[in-house]
């Protein structure tokens, strides 16, 4: 244990054990709780970030709730009968001779124990009164612990640590820039980087080899339980290397702060294409903690009779038990919600003992023919008690909607069934085509296509989707904790690249120019990875949103209630500026 010991204080007050019976100390710390003790005497709980230590004072003393203090005293082990063995120092108290107040305390704004439910903005305005919770200590420490093991892992593998400016040009993450007026040149802006992506492509160029910065990253985009404006990234990009190598030097760094955290090395992490994920669990960030996955039922109900299921692709899931875990009113729900997410409807049937083995029972059962019926039964294994969901339809809709609904009947909660890390390859280079015909980037414009696709890339339209990519995620228990790729080190690549992109000429030289300038003298063959830590941490400690695991989070709309930002500047500011403010719309 390290030693945490000053000139105010000998001990932590979670430390003490009945070893340091008879010994005098001094702790510090804020008072928890105060239970008077017959006419004269107090129980103190005090508390630091290691726990909290009881301590008996003469009751005379003001001591209030959240006043800080210092106390002195011998320990000594409480009788028998009271001791409190579900805490660590539940066999000692101190017997305190001097009492020292630090400071006063306004009553906290909210009770600082693990049960009552504060709403969140109440816990932001008072942010540094929520820090102390055992949670939010726990939390904050299991970053540290992460940034610590990543770092380390990166340095042991050579990787220099970088630092990129934060006052830039744009970068092509493919969300909306923050930006910065600039005061010299009225009327121009900086970007905030939304990764450090160029500059660390530019210090390959520059023989840096190995790369790496634990960066700050801002994006101007909706906030959700895993994205706020700005968060951290692990950023990498080595030179002279394949997408293995990548995964081998990424997967070191993610298993140090695995083993930081849990004390357990995950195994190497599991390959997996992106069109398997896709086919067997209808995401790119398989939750593969459990089964439930869909089943290809397409070639079963070709030249069906049922109208149902005439559609281009039909799949279905089972779920155990589904029977007695489903009320009508619930299925009645599901198929609206699957509706909401874009199918036409969602076809449930209860699988029942018939007469010659499982049958197919009540829902859209009476549309199925006995060969259908029972050639679904077994391409789902299914038995009685189960319950069966189909969809038919286009097979990009089929594949969203099932693998939504899995997550909805099967997901396990956040700190059940371990660490499941997953790479997926193999990701299409574009991920539509838009109205215009020009396809839009699944990654960033950089990214180098498969090797065995090139050929496809003098094709147009639909056909451009069959294209592969050298680009990758890793994903953990469902969750994207970051992607990366092999990037374009070749300009005849590159130039087609933007061509299809419909990126002119023009628009290339005042986006990218400095950028493909860099390229002309020489970029070694480069790839990279970036993840983010507040998801990985999040996962880590067991929390469903990285707020909890952010010292000073914005909230979902994006606001700080503690320093009240984004607030206005004054006139003369924005005249120093060149800008002005716009009425509101109305
Ligand atoms: P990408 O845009 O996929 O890749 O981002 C990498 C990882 O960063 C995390 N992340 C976020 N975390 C919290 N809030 C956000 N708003 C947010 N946005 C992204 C995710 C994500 O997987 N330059 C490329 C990487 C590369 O190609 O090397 C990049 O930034 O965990
Ligand atoms: P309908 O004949 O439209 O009333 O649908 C009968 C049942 O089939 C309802 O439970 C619908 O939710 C479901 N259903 C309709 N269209 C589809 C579809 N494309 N895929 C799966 N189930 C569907």
């Amino acid at each position: 244990m390290q030693d945490l010991t000053t000139s105010m204080r000998t001990d932590m007050c979670g430390h003490l054990t009945a070893a340091d019976a008879g010994r005098t100390v001094s702790v510090c710390g804020w008072v928890d709780r105060r239970r008077e003790h017959g006419e004269h005497l107090a129980f103190i709980d005090l508390r630091d970030h290691t726990g909290v230590v009881q301590c008996v004072v003469n009751s005379s003393h003001d001591l209030r709730s959240e006043y800080v203090a210092r106390m002195t005293g011998a320990v000594r082990l409480r009788p028998d009968d009271t001791a409190n063995l579900d805490l660590a120092t539940g066999e000692i108290e101190i017997e305190v001779r001097e009492i020292e107040i630090l400071a006063e305390a306004e009553p906290p704004p909210f009770p600082l124990d693990e049960r009552t439910d504060v709403d969140e903005t109440i816990r932001l305005r008072h942010r540094y009164v929520d820090l102390r919770k055992s949670r939010m200590q726990r939390n904050l420490r299991t970053r540290a612990l992460v940034n610590s093991a990543v770092r380390r892992g990166m340095e042991e593998q050579g990787f220099v640590e970088i630092e990129t400016p934060m006052l830039i040009a744009s970068t092509p993450e493919g969300a909306r820039d923050f930006v910065v007026p600039s005061r010299k040149e009225p009327g121009s802006f900086y970007a905030l980087p939304q990764s450090p992506q160029l500059f660390k492509q530019l210090c390959m160029v520059g023989g840096i080899d190995r790369y790496y910065q634990i960066a700050r990253c801002l994006r101007d985009e909706d906030l959700r339980a895993d994205r706020q404006f700005e968060f951290m990234q692990l950023d990498a990009e080595m030179s002279f290397v394949n997408q293995e190598d990548v995964f081998t030097a990424i997967g070191h760094a993610v298993a140090n702060a695995a083993e930081a955290v849990t004390g357990d090395r995950p195994s190497v992490f599991p390959r997996m294409t992106w069109l398997e994920a896709q086919e067997r669990f209808g995401s790119d960030k398989p939750d593969i903690r459990f089964g439930m996955e869909l089943v290809e039922l397409t070639s079963i109900f070709e030249g069906t009779e049922a109208r149902v299921f005439q559609a281009p692709c039909v799949k279905g899931i089972r779920m155990e038990g589904g029977v007695e875990a489903l009320s009508r009113n619930q299925i009645d729900a599901l198929v609206e919600t699957c509706q909401r997410w874009g199918a036409k409807g969602l076809a449930w049937m209860k699988v029942i003992a018939g007469d010659s083995g499982p049958a197919l029972d009540a829902g859209v059962a009476k549309f199925l023919s006995d060969t259908e019926s029972s050639a679904v039964i077994d391409a789902l294994d299914a038995v009685p008690g189960d319950m069966v969901f189909l969809v038919a339809d286009e097979r990009r809709v089929v594949r969203h909607v099932l693998g939504l609904l899995r997550l909805e009947l099967g997901k396990p909660p956040v700190n059940e069934g371990g660490l499941h890390f997953l790479w997926i390859v193999d990701f299409p280079l574009f991920e539509t085509i838009a109205d215009n015909g020009v396809p839009v980037p699944a990654h960033h414009p950089f990214t180098m296509p498969h090797e065995d696709d090139w050929g496809l890339l003098e094709q147009t339209g639909e056909a451009l989707l069959e294209v592969r990519s050298q680009s990758y995620d890793l994903v953990l228990n469902g969750w994207e904790l970051g992607s990366g790729s092999i990037r374009i080190n070749r300009s005849d690549v590159q130039n087609r690249i933007f061509e299809l992109l419909g990126i002119g000429e023009q628009e290339r030289r005042a986006k990218f120019g400095f950028f493909i300038d860099a390229f002309q003298y020489g970029a070694p063959p480069h790839g990279g990875f970036a993840f983010g830590l507040d998801r990985l941490v999040a996962l880590l400690a067991g929390e469903t949103n990285i707020r909890e695991v952010i010292a000073f989070p914005k909230t979902q709309s994006g606001a700080d209630p503690l320093t009240n930002a984004p607030s206005q500047i004054d006139g003369g500011h924005l005249d120093e500026l060149g800008l002005r403010v716009l009425p509101p719309a109305t």
